[in-house]
């Protein structure tokens, strides 16, 4: 039908902006690109280890959704990423934004190490100098990795947040032994992956339909967010609308959809 085709068309023009996105010629496999606001595009070199989740669609996506929101006075804000995994939309927040502070987090000790990393890779020039920006500061003064469980790190260390941004895992674990593993820096490299994709039950209402962990997010972030705070989450549609919006009116919060799109997978 004449509908289908249409969407079909939409889909595919979507796909292609990734693709592009991706392709840019003046990044190298490994390198994601953040454009600034001036337009001009800026190259993230970032490390990979097995053990952490490699950037896909799915995160591509939720970083072109938090580009959405504009705000003029990011500068004086701080903000948290919930599963930063490598650090690449933290560290492209702080380069776009120029905010105050970015706390990435993650339950994923390996990707802490390798997200610090990768800061340091992107705050540095070629002779090891720290690159400063427009107001004397560098990537190292904008923001923080910290190993984390959602935000047990901004609780314990009363840290107030005016933003917190999460693309965290929405599908229960298939086998539930696995999670009550005990997470070390040695756990085996499968086990800290599936950190990536799959939660546990938490507790929740919401367990049902694979956003506890949301829900759990939202339910922290109510202790550490400021008077007119903004909570960003990427969400799979699979629970349907009215399930994901009740997850944050049943909590207090307005809502918002900054973007949608479909990702195949
Ligand atoms: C889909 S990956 C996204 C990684 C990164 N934001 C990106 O887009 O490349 C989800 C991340 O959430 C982390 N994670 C899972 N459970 C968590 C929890 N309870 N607290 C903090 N991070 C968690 C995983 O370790 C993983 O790095």
């Amino acid at each position: 039908c004449v509908s289908c085709r249409v969407w079909r068309l939409m889909l595919s023009i979507f796909l292609l902006t990734i693709h592009l996105w991706q392709k840019n010629p003046n990044c190298s496999d490994q390198t994601y690109c953040s454009k600034r606001k001036n337009r001009q595009s800026t190259k993230l070199t970032m490390m990979e280890i097995p053990s952490i989740f490699t950037p896909v669609d799915w995160s591509f996506a939720f970083y072109e959704g938090l580009n959405q929101h504009q705000d003029s006075t990011s500068r004086d804000k701080t903000y948290a990423e919930l599963g930063c995994g490598n650090g690449w939309i933290s560290i492209a927040l702080a380069e776009k934004l120029s905010p105050l502070k970015v706390y990435g987090l993650d339950i994923n000790p390996r990707a802490i190490k390798i997200a610090w990393i990768n800061l340091y890779l992107n705050a540095l020039d070629d002779n090891g100098l720290p690159v400063y920006d427009r107001e004397g500061k560098t990537l190292l003064d904008r923001v923080e990795f910290h190993e984390s469980d959602l935000l047990s790190y901004c609780i314990d260390n009363k840290i107030e947040l005016d933003c917190i941004v999460g693309c965290i895992p929405q599908i229960l674990n298939p086998n539930p032994e696995a999670i009550s593993k005990i997470m070390t820096e040695n756990s085996s490299e499968k086990f800290l992956y599936s950190l990536s994709n799959y939660c546990a039950l938490q507790g929740f209402f919401e367990d049902q339909f694979g956003l506890g962990l949301i829900a759990r997010a939202v339910e922290e972030g109510r202790a550490v967010i400021k008077p007119m705070g903004i909570m960003i989450f990427n969400i799979g549609g699979r629970p349907g609308q009215g399930v994901c919006e009740r997850l944050f009116l049943r909590r207090g919060f307005h809502i918002s959809k900054l973007w949608q799109t479909k990702i195949m997978q």
